[in-house]
């Protein structure tokens, strides 16, 4: 059982990383395997909306000179996905969007090997626009066929500067139970594969 955490955020140790540090701790605790990607140390290039990936149906995007392929292998491996964003204009970052917009449409196209798999969004905000951003997320996890995962909120945490989000325990509370609830769910497919 492995949950892949991807982090949206263009900043190296910001909040939206800290909370995808704690999620994966609480993840680890329950024992689920874990890889933490930072897309703030990749390239992921936008979708061009070429079709390429619709014509050749070969599990890979048109372009190549990027991180993608490689982010995306592990997307695809995983049993969890958490993907992780800061709130940009109300919105999740390009470095999320790109790769959502890249993974979604590659995998729609190649019989959706996201379906089936658990999501669960996580969002980091200074003030206001987190609603439209954790939508964003869900809508992602909902078209692929993805189970999403609840909590005893909804995954947002506040913080402006690095670390600030540490500070909201109820954002990080809520983060750690959805972990929780995430690894329950892992274990419940890990029990109904085996029995198939
Ligand atoms: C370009 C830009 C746009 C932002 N837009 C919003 C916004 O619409 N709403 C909000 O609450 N915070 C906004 N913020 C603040 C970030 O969401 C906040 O600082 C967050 O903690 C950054 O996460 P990070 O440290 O993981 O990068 C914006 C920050 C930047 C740099």
């Amino acid at each position: 059982m492995k949950a892949i955490l991807v982090c949206g955020s263009p900043r190296i140790h910001g909040n939206t990383q800290k909370i995808l540090e704690i999620a994966e701790e609480t993840l680890k605790k329950e024992k689920i395997d874990t890889e933490l990607v930072l897309l703030s140390g990749a390239t992921v290039k936008p979708c061009t909306g070429c079709l390429t990936c619709k014509r050749t149906r070969d599990m890979t995007c048109a372009i190549k000179d990027d991180d993608f392929h490689e982010i995306f292998g592990k997307m695809v491996k995983a049993d969890a996905l958490i993907v992780g964003s800061p709130v940009y204009f109300g919105s999740a970052t390009s470095q999320t969007t790109s790769l959502l917009h890249r993974a979604g449409y590659v995998a729609r196209n190649n019989n959706n090997p996201f379906s089936g798999k658990i999501g669960a969004p996580v969002v980091v905000a200074r003030r206001a626009g987190h609603n439209f951003t954790y939508a964003q997320l869900v809508f992602f996890y909902t078209i692929s066929g993805m189970t999403v995962v609840g909590s005893t909120y909804w995954n947002v945490a506040f913080g402006k500067n690095p670390g600030e989000v540490l500070d909201d325990e109820e954002g990080v509370q809520t983060v750690k139970k959805c972990m929780e609830n995430t690894a329950a769910l892992l274990k419940c497919r890990a029990a109904l594969q085996q029995r198939d």
